[in-house]
């Protein structure tokens, strides 16, 4: 299978299986307990249907949107996501470059694998920066001041994860950072000479975010317990409050899926909130921020920019999340399955076909904008 191959998510999703050692791909495959919320994300967008419009004359189609003040040419997002260079040697640097020849926005993930000034220096469209409040205060100041430094447009604090979601594959696999190999790790390379050649041959991994106050070097450490050991389990609104004046900008909270934390993200001055369930890779059994969006923007959707992510894998997907009121709509798998099978010209193939996607969709749809799509344009099933 090859790169030409690749048509859909689940292409991408098989080549990237291909070249993966298991543990790595069931890091980015898997997901909490029973992985109940992480089919649900993607399930959640067939309990609605499309209802076109036609006749409109749409020969063209804008789905330009602005979001938390930045202006993207496309409504999807890459949202922030660990560890890349572990799925490809390029990494982030592969998404960044993607995501600004497509003017959209990406973002560096406070377990990143570049320099979060490194990533604002290759695209010249919008960065986000993925935030965890560790328990070291002095680290969360140390990362917002470089964050500003450096010229990051949106703090984005991931409010999700106070305690590491139980990921059942990557006990089994014993997936761990920074990678190191033990003898059944070291077989399981072997049977993926490409991807260990290409991982050992190109600079050393590292977290930059981290590294100068997280000892990476003694021992290896699942994510699960990262967040359980170094994530603050009481952070509270009191301590995002403090964080939002400090950064003073664009500001927004992922994790967000009740709409009275929708209402206190307002109170406290933000000015975007993602609904999310993190993949589905926390708390198993929680709803979809697909199945919150309407309930959430018909509450607070004209004081706050409501985004929305978990499961997109169609053009489809997206004109419904816009249809009920999203400014945007992030992407996690959907660009790192293709990173992971050809670095920066997988993610590009995939964003092109998400593109191609949105157009046929809006023009089949009758929609030459995205402010022409509304929850009128589609009907809810019976359940
Ligand atoms: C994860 C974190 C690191 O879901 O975002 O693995």
């Amino acid at each position: 299978m090859r790169l030409s191959d690749c048509h859909n998510f689940h292409d991408f999703r098989r080549l990237a299986k291909q070249r993966l050692p298991g543990p790595i791909f069931n890091y980015i495959d898997g997901a909490a307990d029973d992985e109940v919320t992480y089919r649900r994300n993607t399930s959640s967008f067939e309990t609605c249907d499309l209802l076109p419009s036609v006749l409109r004359g749409v020969s063209d189609v804008d789905m330009s949107v602005t979001v938390m003040g930045q202006k993207l040419a496309m409504p999807v997002y890459c949202s922030p996501t660990a560890l890349q260079r572990l799925f490809h040697h390029e990494g982030e640097r592969a998404v960044a470059h993607a995501a600004g020849k497509f003017g959209t926005m990406f973002g560096v993930s406070s377990l990143g694998t570049i320099s979060l000034e490194e990533a604002r220096q290759i695209s010249n469209g919008p960065q986000v920066y993925q935030f965890y409040f560790h328990r070291d205060r002095g680290l969360n100041r140390e990362m917002m001041a470089r964050a500003k430094q450096a010229g990051v447009q949106v703090m984005m604090l991931t409010v999700d994860s106070i305690t590491g979601g139980n990921r059942e594959r990557d006990k089994r696999t014993g997936f761990a950072i920074p990678f190191k190999l033990n003898l059944s790790g070291m077989a399981q390379f072997a049977v993926k000479p490409a991807w260990a050649i290409n991982y050992f041959t190109h600079e050393k991994f590292r977290l930059p975010q981290l590294d100068s106050h997280v000892d990476m070097g003694s021992g290896t450490m699942s994510i699960s317990r990262y967040f359980t050991e170094m994530l603050d389990p009481a952070m509270n609104w009191d301590d995002v409050a403090d964080m939002v004046k400090i950064w003073g900008g664009q500001f927004c909270l992922k994790g967000i899926m009740t709409v009275e934390d929708a209402r206190r993200a307002i109170d406290i001055g933000c000015t975007g909130i993602v609904l999310s369930n993190h993949g589905g890779r926390q708390l198993d059994g929680s709803r979809s921020g697909f199945d919150q969006l309407a309930e959430i923007v018909d509450a607070v959707g004209d004081r706050i920019d409501v985004m929305v992510d978990g499961g997109i894998q169609r053009g489809t997907h997206v004109l419904k999340a816009l249809s009920l009121g999203a400014k945007a709509v992030g992407v996690g798998r959907y660009y790192l399955f293709p990173l992971a099978a050809a670095g920066q010209a997988g993610v590009e193939r995939a964003l092109l076909q998400m593109r191609t996607e949105i157009e046929r969709g809006m023009k089949l749809m009758g929609a030459a904008s995205v402010s022409e799509l509304s929850a009128g344009n589609l009907r809810f099933r019976a359940s």
